[in-house]
């Protein structure tokens, strides 16, 4: 498993919780990967055949497939088993940040105190409910329990989170998807050269880093309504050297000067925000973007054209694992959102990966030192054929 970067903020581990955190991780790769290739199977050769049996007909919407699916054994056991592997995930961090704490809080508070970047929190900002009603992906606490002070537990919990989910595989810094994000756009538009970026729904600010990267002279910027994920990306981002200003603002309504930014992206934050929420998020964008800029949202893909049972298995997290806006991003009619918030048709493209690529350890460079063009490692999202797709539109 690739290590996670080492920097301030870094919470250490004991050697047991190392261990636990790596079976754990392993273990989720085998029941997603092995085990959950089996559901294929079972459902072509038994539950689908069942059902044509005593219907006359296949299984139309995923929706079907998945009363019958969660009505086989062999699926009922991988679901809980991938339900259990998500609750010991956080589990297994937990006690490592707890005993990091209070100090962590204050190495954070004089790494953003003394930042060249900047923090800007707004305590009378409204945490949407759609983000504080459940803690999304059953993580203990959400992205907005705030402790008080200069709390960073939630930014610590997710960071370390994403990286025994993905069984390191986003790499040591976490940021695969913008890395890879940002390469293409560098690759795909040579003469586009933003000056001013903006992150919509940041948290840790992982993804926000490879811009920097690969557009230097940029003046980048991040938005989330969350403060204690914000205070750890602010700390964090000073800690790995780079000068960026996070905000805590809502996506919805932000208070950014209409035509401020050339480019505007968001990673993987629709599928946790209301589908209302997002319409007036992309209107936003539209508002924010200089004429001539990109828009750009790398998520989930839809599942507009596939087969039941792929649909199904892409849409298990929105029923098992508390991401109750998943089914509703992967089934949205996005081209019309986008008309409705004014982007014109003739100015859509997609960034379909397998552009999220995992750079193993040992060849792992920052994103700046990578010829794109070179790039091996290929690979998309872990599970079988989930691939993360990027929407982007020109203003
Ligand atoms: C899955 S996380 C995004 C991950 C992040 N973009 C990355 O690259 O790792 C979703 C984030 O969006 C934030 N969020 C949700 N709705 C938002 C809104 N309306 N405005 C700003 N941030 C929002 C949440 O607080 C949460 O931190």
């Amino acid at each position: 498993m690739t290590t996670q970067a080492d920097h301030e903020l870094t919470v250490n581990t004991t050697h047991n919780e190392d261990s636990l955190q790596t079976y754990i991780s392993t273990l989720r790769m085998f029941i997603l990967n092995e085990i959950g290739s089996g559901l294929r199977d079972v459902y072509s050769t038994r539950v689908k055949p069942g059902f044509i049996k005593d219907n006359g007909r296949e299984p139309k919407t995923e929706h079907e497939v998945r009363k019958l699916m969660m009505n086989d054994s062999y699926c009922q056991t991988w679901s809980s088993m991938m339900r259990s592997c998500q609750e010991m995930i956080w589990d297994s961090i937990i006690p490592s940040i707890e005993r990091a704490q209070p100090n962590l809080n204050k190495v954070a508070s004089e790494l953003s105190s003394k930042g060249k970047g900047t923090l800007h929190l707004d305590p009378l900002l409204e945490v949407p409910g759609y983000v504080k009603a459940c803690d999304i992906h059953l993580m203990p606490g959400n992205y907005n329990t705030d402790r008080g002070g200069f709390d960073v537990t939630q930014g610590a919990l997710y960071d370390r989170g994403v990286y025994v989910y993905a069984d390191g595989n986003a790499g040591p810094l976490g940021d695969s998807i913008g890395r890879s994000l940002a390469k293409h756009l560098k690759l795909r538009f040579p003469n586009f050269n933003p000056s001013k970026i903006l992150d919509i729904g940041c948290t840790v600010g992982h993804n926000l880093l490879p811009f920097k990267d690969l557009y230097p002279e940029s003046e980048l910027h991040a938005i989330d309504v969350s403060a204690p994920v914000l205070r750890y990306a602010h700390s964090r981002s000073e800690a790995l050297g780079y000068p960026l200003n996070f905000h805590q603002m809502n996506g919805e309504h932000m208070k950014f000067p209409d035509n401020s930014f050339d480019l505007v992206f968001s990673i993987i934050t629709f599928h946790e925000t209301s589908i209302t929420a997002m319409k007036n998020i992309l209107k936003e964008c539209k508002r924010v973007l200089r004429p001539g800029g990109m828009m750009i949202h790398m998520e989930l893909p839809r599942t507009k054209n596939m087969d039941p049972f792929d649909a199904f298995y892409l849409d298990w997290d929105s029923y098992y694992n508390n991401e109750p806006f998943y089914q509703s991003w992967t089934s949205i009619d996005l081209e019309k959102a986008y008309n409705t918030a004014g982007f014109c048709e003739e100015k859509y493209f997609e960034v379909v990966t397998p552009d999220v690529y995992v750079v193993p350890e040992e060849d792992f460079k920052r994103a700046a030192d990578v010829d794109i063009s070179k790039e091996k490692y290929h690979r998309g999202r872990l599970g079988e054929g989930v691939h993360w797709t990027g929407w982007g539109s020109w203003k």
